[in-house]
């Protein structure tokens, strides 16, 4: 929201001030000469000059809220404090003034060369215009109080088209926020996003979100729950402990809005946006309303988000116990399909396929072999070498597995992987001999970390074989069994979470009670 127009808000109080030979400046240093004044001006050049606006601007930033006091940036330099919302006045300004006394001193030659003036006329234009003493200065200064006074009234009286200026604000982001969320998006991406979104609507210099028990964990963050935008961490932590516990939404000062991140009883987190730049540089009401828009649906995003991840957890969860149901006939490929499935979830994301792809490939590794229920256990479980019969009926799994999940709608994405996990790169596989890239990409995924494990783990008929040799048997099939622009993001997968999902699967074998069941 700005207050914008061909003439200044204020400029009526500036004119009026300038008849009590005194100037309205901003305190802004990006704002600009605000009001113009005819070329011989000499009060409103010097008080508007770098070197005064930046004096002033020190000095301001020094004070103290609502406790706000004449000064003297510079010798013989007054400014006093303007009591006027900034949201209303269009940004934050003092009154300025050359005193009598800085005539004699060299306060009028800095000014005047910050101005590019000549420092002996600045003098004479001064004095003519009967400056005003230190000692009446303070009668200056109640002036100012009675003119800010009567135009705030009537800056109230103009507020209705600001109101309105506001309400289009908090629609256009509503707006973005729920196009983000029909997106589909990940949390700290949705987050991230809306974060930004509120920035650019508030159009201040950063926002931050500090989430804390679930959401944390569900956003996966450290930093003590921050996650920010345009500021330090560290530094908005500091900002937001500081700002202690609120009901729901508060302007701190006239620089930070917070408001929580609220779902029912829950609280999940706090959300600010800090340092306003645009406009008059103050937040007001109308940034607080923005923020608690966006924080009212962030709670709701991130407690659908909570409540998807544990329906997706869930439906894992029963698709493995399902898978480890099947394996459980034969004991020695125990844990197979869950390895697949996290190798090939790897394999994936190494090789920066989308997310909702590294997803389908995780499912699809998972019940890869789920087809195998459909294949006497006697077959499964024979130690030795298969007749070509008992071959037969193994080489039929992709086929059964594909026909047990054809008719579940939500599976269609992930039935490719489970139908041509066994397909050759060089058309030797099995069942459809197809080769190269008629193979769906899941299933050249799925060959790899199937091949893989199978190798790695203990089996019937041999112990794990040695990494190194694994490793080079599998570069030795780039092209022939595997399809090779994959293979090698297979290289860069790291194996940690791999080695110890295998130790544990292997651990079982050792027990006695297994072993006697
Ligand atoms: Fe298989």
């Amino acid at each position: 929201m700005t207050v914008s127009s061909a003439v200044h808000p204020l400029q009526q109080l500036s004119a009026s001030l300038r008849d009590a030979e005194a100037v309205l400046v901003p305190t802004d240093l990006a704002a600009g000469d605000v009001f113009p004044a005819p070329p011989g001006d000499m009060l409103h050049a010097l008080c508007n000059s770098p070197a005064s606006r930046a004096a002033i601007a020190r000095t301001v930033a020094n004070w103290v809220p609502g406790a706000e006091q004449p000064a003297e940036p510079l010798h013989g330099l007054f400014i006093m404090p303007v009591s006027l919302p900034r949201t209303l006045a269009g940004g934050r300004f003092v009154v300025a003034t050359v005193l009598s006394n800085a005539l004699e001193c060299e306060t009028i030659e800095l000014l005047s060369q910050s101005a590019s003036l000549d420092a002996r006329l600045a003098r004479s234009i001064l004095a003519a215009g009967n400056p005003w003493d230190r000692r009446t200065a303070m009668r200056l200064s109640r002036i100012v109080t009675a003119l800010a006074n009567s135009e705030s009234e009537r800056l109230a009286s103009m507020d209705a088209g600001i109101q309105l200026s506001a309400a289009w604000e908090e629609l256009h982001l509503l707006h973005s926020i729920s196009a983000e969320m029909a997106l589909g998006a990940s949390p700290m991406r949705f987050v991230t996003n809306i974060l930004a979104e509120v920035r650019n609507t508030i159009g201040c210099r950063w926002t931050a979100l500090r989430v804390n028990g679930p959401a944390a964990q569900l956003l996966n963050v450290s930093n003590g729950g921050i996650i920010a935008e345009g500021i330090e961490p560290v530094a908005a932590r500091r900002i937001l402990d500081a700002v202690g516990g609120i009901a729901k939404s508060s302007v701190v000062g006239e620089d930070l809005v917070v408001s929580t991140v609220r779902r029912d009883a829950d609280a999940l987190g706090l959300l600010a946006a800090g340092d306003r730049v645009v406009g008059n540089g103050a937040m007001s009401s109308f940034e607080r309303t923005l923020i608690e828009t966006a924080a009212s649906n962030l709670a709701v995003f991130l407690d659908n988000a909570r409540l998807y991840r544990d329906l997706d957890a869930m439906f894992l969860g029963a698709l493995a116990a399902l898978v480890s149901a099947i394996e459980a006939k034969d004991p020695y490929t125990r844990g197979h399909s869950q390895r697949v499935a996290l190798l090939s979830r790897d394999i994936a994301a190494a090789a920066g396929m989308p997310e909702a792809v590294v997803k389908q490939i995780h499912i699809a590794g998972l019940v890869h072999d789920i087809g195998k229920i459909g294949v006497p256990e006697i077959v499964l479980r024979k130690q030795g070498r298969l007749d070509d019969a008992e071959y037969e009926l193994i080489k039929q799994h992709p086929e059964t597995g594909f026909r047990i999940l054809r008719d579940i709608p939500q599976f269609a994405p992930i039935l490719d992987g489970v139908r041509f996990h066994h397909e050759r790169f060089d058309g030797h596989g099995y069942p459809h001999g197809i080769s190269g890239e008629d193979i769906p990409l899941p299933a050249r995924v799925i060959a790899i970390a199937d091949t893989f494990d199978a190798m790695s783990s203990t089996r019937t008929y041999r112990t794990a074989r040695d990494r190194g040799d694994v490793l080079g048997e599998m570069a030795r099939l780039g092209g022939t069994q595997f399809d090779p622009a994959i293979l090698k993001h297979f290289f860069r997968v790291d194996l940690t979470e791999y080695d110890a999902m295998n130790a544990a699967h292997g651990a079982g074998l050792n027990d006695p009670w297994r072993k006697a069941a």
